[in-house]
């Protein structure tokens, strides 16, 4: 532990980062408040807590009671979080829009707020992700100012509730992880400016899926588990979470991975959605040394024409990532 730096304190003290100082201090206050609050639900679910809500969400996925528990703890924070006035979630059809957070500066916050959801009721590994764009000045009841590319980004992040609960995030300034202290409170600092080794030795994929793939991408994930020496001994590492398994890419290296799904009945783009799954990751993947791919095209080029907009995903270190592409993964 870096003698208690708290998460508060780092950000008065951060080098040059994408937005104004008292901007990253107010959303990562609410951002803070949100992560103690789900940590602390997460601890006592398996009394209450668990379980579906019998509703089908926009994903048409069933809709975990924590998943929308988790929704309105976002929005219950940030109805008094000045400077952000609007929030896109997974949780939610449309985008909700607090005209009283909108002065001359603000933001949108775009998040999952359970991710790994199919982990609720087993005590599984889940996350919370979280990206923030700029608004534009005097923007209308439209979001074409959000429907931009996740180079746009001002911040990105994820919560990792595990043994631990994690904080991880960047504003452009590198990539910072906070450790939950229960007992204070508070997120302290963990490991500052964290770089994600250039390559690994595991990959996260749902293999089941792999007969639903192109076929580069079978190609690449046998080729990696062709065991010929030891950058082709690859172990497999899936959890369910998102967040989860790129946080292991991120401390050891590695890709994960969720193809396209070119066989009938399967998933066209892929699962994960771009504007809060993927682009916040790849940010954080970027800032890290790594990259973020939909197998062909860089992650945080792309600009959403629509808010739950699916991607194709190859995310984690520069060579595993430049590797799959080799193989033409998608086609
Ligand atoms: P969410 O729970 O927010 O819908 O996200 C789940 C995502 C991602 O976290 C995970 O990597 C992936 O879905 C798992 O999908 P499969 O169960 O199809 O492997
Ligand atoms: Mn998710
Ligand atoms: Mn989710």
């Amino acid at each position: 532990m870096s003698g208690g730096i708290t998460l508060a304190r780092h950000i008065m003290t951060k080098s040059a980062t994408a937005l104004p100082v008292a901007d990253l201090a107010l959303i990562m206050e609410r951002i803070e408040l949100i992560a103690t609050r789900i940590t602390r639900e997460l601890a006592l679910a398996g009394l209450d807590g668990l379980g579906y809500t019998g509703e089908t969400n926009v994903q048409g996925e069933k809709v975990k009671k924590l998943d929308q528990w988790g929704n309105k703890v976002f929005l219950d924070a940030f109805e008094h979080g000045y400077p952000v006035c609007s929030l896109i979630s997974e949780e939610m059809d449309e985008p909700h829009h607090y005209s009283s957070n909108c002065r001359d500066n603000s933001y949108c916050i775009l998040y999952d707020p359970i991710d790994g959801s199919s982990n609720t009721d087993v005590n599984g590994s889940l996350g919370t992700i979280f990206a923030v764009k700029k608004r534009a000045p005097r923007h209308g009841s439209g979001i074409d100012d959000i429907l931009v590319p996740g180079t746009k980004q001002v911040i990105a992040g994820y919560i990792l509730y595990g043994p631990a609960a994690q904080l991880v995030y960047s504003a452009g300034a590198g990539v910072d992880i906070f450790t939950l202290d229960r007992i204070l409170g508070e997120f302290i600092l963990w490991k500052e400016n964290v770089k994600m080794p250039p390559h690994g030795s595991t990959y996260a994929v749902n293999q089941g899926n792999a007969g639903k793939w192109h076929d580069g991408a079978r190609k690449f994930v046998a080729h990696i588990t062709s065991r010929k020496d030891k950058r082709t001994s690859y172990s497999l590492r899936y959890c369910g979470a998102f967040a989860a398994d790129f946080h292991r890419c991120l401390l050891e290296g590695g890709i994960f991975m969720y193809p396209a799904e070119v066989a009938e009945g399967g998933k066209p783009k892929g699962k994960l959605r771009l504007m809060y799954e993927l682009a916040p990751l790849s940010m954080l993947a970027e800032q890290a040394g790594g990259r973020g791919s939909t197998g062909k095209e860089r992650i945080l080029e792309l600009a959403a024409t629509a808010i739950h907009e699916r991607h194709p995903i190859y995310i984690g270190s520069a060579e595993e990532v430049a590797l799959a592409e080799s193989f033409n993964v998608e086609g």
